[in-house]
């Protein structure tokens, strides 16, 4: 039966039965089945590990927490875990393509799950921007390309073009040449951690890290009206550096390293037992990651005055400060490729959420149809590698940056308030991983995520907004008329159980 609400919910079981026969109309043939714990830790360092450690964690500690930069990442860190187990129990629930997306769509309707996809292609999109600039400025500096097409300085960034081009291509082509590649760059990427933690802590000294604290002033550049964080735009607060709001302050801002982590949740449709993989996989993922983000960062301040860190290539600097040449290239070029996995994840989870998206008719289902030789959406993935290579090519990254964070922050509020709501609408239904202590945890994670959003500027919030504003009116004219609960091709979830 047609449905003319907005929260028109789809039914769990009718979504999961989708995935087991691939009853969509033809178009989409079944993902396969094929991942295991270790590969969904693999796409997740892959994606999680990347600009926010190799760049952030400089800038951060120079201008906002000092050696407590660590503790910027370890709240940071926190705050992603409590959001991980809240995905872990939706996404063994609901193993499907589109991750929050289709938890949304299950529990609190339609137009809430379009927003929440919408978001997540932001994301997606934007990460892979992001990340696609910080390689071309690593590689900018590492084979001293000409500034006008690499790096920053850039009137049009070519290096980030070719490289999410060429990537989106390698997506485009099938998960197991993008599960070979990323796994080869997630070992070269968790080495180099691991290298700059056992060589770097030879070179630490007790007197680069105090005071662990810097004391609160005010900061270089006075960040006022579009530019300061929301909180202080609407409490008057004065801005300041370090101190406990420093902290604070960076940790929204390191937030952007753990981004990515939930794209693990998106494979739930190929992984072969997500019950059991698809909570491992996420968790480890953030584990793993946490544990090396604290030792680099501890390293890192410990080896060079906060004062003095470089914001460009801080990891490869500290190595040149000490004396150690060869180090700091190393890690350059390890850097470079490390990079290179992310951008390639963030492509293959825009391909996936858009794969949901159209399978559901909420963008043309042509667009998402399955390839038959290579088993993808490959349509949907070129055309998001697109738009990509546009915002690498012209957007400045920390514009992108900001927005990827709170894009991110949003979805998690979302899943997190899902999680509570699917406990009372649907309590009989299978959660073969169940998140601890609902609905306390859940409201604890949606908030601290509301905490750290509000440290990101009234200028980022503006952007969010309008980039909603127009995915509602993309729902309004096509979605709306046009998905398949609206046509009655699928039937809305009825149970209350
Ligand atoms: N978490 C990813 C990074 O740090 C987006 O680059």
């Amino acid at each position: 039966m047609p449905s003319r609400s907005l929260v028109r919910t789809k039914d769990v079981d009718t979504v999961l039965r989708q995935n087991d026969e691939g009853s969509d109309g033809g178009h989409h043939a079944r993902l396969s089945k094929r991942l295991t714990a270790w590969d969904l830790m693999g796409f997740g360092i892959g994606i999680v590990i990347g600009t926010g450690i190799f760049t952030l964690t400089g800038i951060e500690a120079k201008n906002h927490a000092g050696p407590a930069i660590i503790v910027s990442f370890a709240i940071a860190g926190l705050v992603s875990l409590l959001a991980a187990l809240c995905y872990a129990e939706l996404a063994a629930a609901v193993p499907t393509a589109g991750s929050s997306y289709t938890y949304a769509y299950t529990t609190i309707g339609e137009i809430f799950a379009w927003i929440i996809a919408w978001d997540l292609v932001l994301e997606f999109a934007l990460g892979a921007a992001v990340v696609s600039r910080g390689w071309s400025g690593y590689l900018q500096e590492a084979l001293n390309l000409p500034t006008t097409f690499f790096g920053e300085k850039s009137t049009v960034n070519l290096g980030a073009i070719a490289i999410a081009l060429v990537l989106g291509i390698v997506a485009a082509v099938g998960i197991r040449e993008s599960k070979l590649v990323t796994n080869a760059l997630v070992i070269i990427k968790v080495s180099v951690c691991v290298f700059i933690v056992v060589v770097g802590i030879f070179f630490v000294k007790a007197a680069n890290l105090s005071p662990f604290v810097p004391p609160s002033q005010p900061p270089a550049e006075k960040a006022s009206g579009l530019t300061q964080p929301l909180w202080q735009f609407v409490s008057g607060v004065e801005p300041s550096s370090f101190g406990f709001a420093g902290i604070l302050v960076a940790s929204a801002v390191v937030f952007f390293a753990y981004s990515g982590f939930e794209a693990v949740a998106n494979l739930g449709e190929e992984t072969k037992d997500p019950a059991k993989d698809m909570p491992r996989g996420l968790i480890g993922t953030l584990v793993i990651c946490t544990v090396l983000y604290l030792a680099v960062c501890f390293v890192l301040t410990g080896m060079v005055k906060y004062t003095n860190l470089s914001t460009g290539a801080p990891l490869s600097d500290a190595f040149d400060q000490v004396g150690m040449g060869w180090a700091s290239i190393l890690i350059g070029i390890a850097a470079v490729a490390g990079l290179s996995s992310v951008i390639l994840v963030d492509i293959v989870a825009m391909g996936r959420i858009g794969f949901a998206l159209c399978r559901d008719g909420l963008l043309p289902p042509s667009v998402g149809a399955v390839h038959p030789k290579f088993h993808t959406p490959m349509r949907i993935t070129l055309a998001t590698t697109a738009v990509v290579c546009l915002l690498a090519g012209f957007v400045p990254l920390d514009v992108l940056a900001e927005m990827v964070s709170i894009g991110t922050l949003f979805a998690f509020v979302v899943v997190s308030i899902a999680v509570a709501v699917l406990r009372r609408t649907k309590p009989r239904m299978k959660r073969p991983f169940r998140t601890p202590q609902v609905p306390l945890l859940p409201i604890i994670s949606a908030l601290s995520c509301v905490a750290l959003m509000a440290a990101l500027s009234v200028e980022t919030w503006i952007r969010f907004l309008v980039w909603l504003v127009i995915g509602l009116l993309i729902y309004a004219f096509y979605g709306y008329r046009h998905s398949r609960l609206a046509t009655g091709t699928e039937p809305i979830s009825e149970s209350q159980d």
